[in-house]
């Protein structure tokens, strides 16, 4: 749903109410929120009002309606929330992936957009100010915290990156000008939880918003809102799209924070268009699966390294020990999730060679889709020449949908070889 009112939304994304006029029955979508994920997340923003009705939702590939009375097209841009009217003011599609995943992740309201950094920018220019303060979790994803200290700061806003496993941290960091704590679910590409049930109640005492960037545990495996977030943001371009083949970003939450956010995207115009929300919803159709199947995977895959002489370190929740151990069984008792960083024993030169070395794996900036995929973790990415790797014996994995034995196989005979 784009901000409330998804009712509403509901009704007007049905092809029979806009086009034929074709009676509708009113239904509130089969999601109901007593069914297990899997089958809420096959549902999810479904149009169920319809007498008559596809049962894949049509791609609405127009940037405006047509309107015979001019002032219902005003009403309709002035409505809280928007209804369609003009690509900017909500969209079909665009109200369907917002309205799943704002379901999926049991938020009030979603708003979706053109990746996810526009999602997190977003976040940012709605609810910071000259002189605001944002807390942040430290070894999160690079471009985050460029965009604070690159772009953010310009605009007079401060920020200070805290060590989430240090607990009095957070709340040493807080000053009486800040506004926002954003944190991961699982940091990229440091792999670390953030203690989200600590971090919220923190939060809410000091009535600051908790903003959770949710994309490497998705709503399959870690729900922020349950552990008291106010707002969960994706890059849909990885797991929850799923397949490699789209760009967007969404933010969900307390519906009241979500206007802002409307206001604000709908001003700034990072708008999603139709077939990457229609592709983004139906990679969604089969996340429970593909997150169960890749946290398997992925389990396996972790220990296999963990094993080889070749590997120095893995960090992946599904290993972690000690007191991180217990917050991965709290936040995540249903799989780990498909991302893993290992450090190669051989230093940068034998992290390149094995790179170089597989067949099956391939080398691609990006996470979350059917294939598995490997890379420099991002921080350390840096304009590519030829012969150019980075000095880092690390390297990120994303599981993908193969049979572990296959990948596994295929690691193996890249770590195995000697010096080439
Ligand atoms: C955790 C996390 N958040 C946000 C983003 C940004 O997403 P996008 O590339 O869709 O803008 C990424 C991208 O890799 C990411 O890993």
């Amino acid at each position: 749903m784009r901000g409330e009112g998804g009712e509403v939304a509901k009704a007007e994304r049905e092809p029979g109410s806009m086009q034929n006029g074709e009676e509708t029955a009113g239904s509130d979508g089969l999601a109901d929120p007593a069914m297990s994920f899997r089958t809420r997340a096959v549902h999810a923003g479904e149009s169920t009002g319809a007498a008559v009705r596809p049962l894949s939702d049509p791609i609405y590939q127009s940037s405006v309606y047509a309107f015979d009375d001019p002032g219902l097209s005003a009403s309709r841009h002035t409505a809280e929330p928007p209804l369609p009217n003009y690509s900017r003011d909500h969209f079909p599609n665009v109200a369907a992936l917002e309205q799943a995943v704002a379901e999926l992740e049991g938020a009030e309201a979603g708003y979706a957009v053109a990746s996810g950094m526009a999602a997190i920018s977003l976040v940012f220019l709605a609810l910071l100010g000259t002189g605001s303060h944002v807390v942040a979790g430290c070894g999160a994803y690079c471009d985050t915290e460029a965009l604070l200290d690159q772009v953010l700061s310009r605009f007079g806003v401060t920020a200070s990156f805290v060590d989430l496993h240090d607990a009095g941290a957070v709340a040493a960091a807080l000053q009486p000008t800040t506004r926002l704590i954003f944190v991961e679910t699982i940091a990229n590409p440091g792999i670390h939880l953030a203690d989200l049930p600590a971090l919220s109640a923190l939060a809410r005492e000091r009535g600051i918003p908790l903003c959770v960037d949710n994309t490497f545990a998705t709503p399959a495996l870690c729900r922020p809102m349950e552990h008291g977030a106010d707002l969960v943001v994706h890059s849909v371009t990885k797991f929850l799209g799923g397949h490699h083949d789209l760009t967007a970003g969404v933010v969900v939450g307390r519906a009241d924070l979500l206007r802002r956010i409307q206001r604000t995207g709908y001003l700034i115009g990072s708008l999603l268009g139709a077939m990457d929300a229609w592709l983004a919803l139906r990679g969604i159709r089969t996340l429970a699966p593909r997150m169960a199947w890749i946290s398997k995977t992925a389990a396996e895959v972790a220990a296999e390294l963990a094993r080889h002489p070749a590997v120095a370190a893995v960090y992946y929740p599904g290993l972690a020990a000690g007191p991180d151990a217990d917050l991965v069984r709290r936040l995540l008792p249903d799989g780990a999730g498909g991302m893993m960083t290992f450090d190669v024993a051989g230093g940068p030169e034998a992290a390149a060679r094995l790179v170089r070395r597989l067949r099956l794996i391939p080398f691609a900036p990006s996470l979350g889709g059917t294939t598995t995929t490997i890379c420099y973790p991002p921080r350390t990415l840096a304009p590519a020449t030829e012969s150019f790797h980075p000095p880092v014996a690390s390297l990120r994995l994303s599981i993908g949908l193969e049979s572990a034995s296959d990948l596994i196989a295929d690691l193996r005979q890249a770590l195995d070889e000697g010096p080439r």
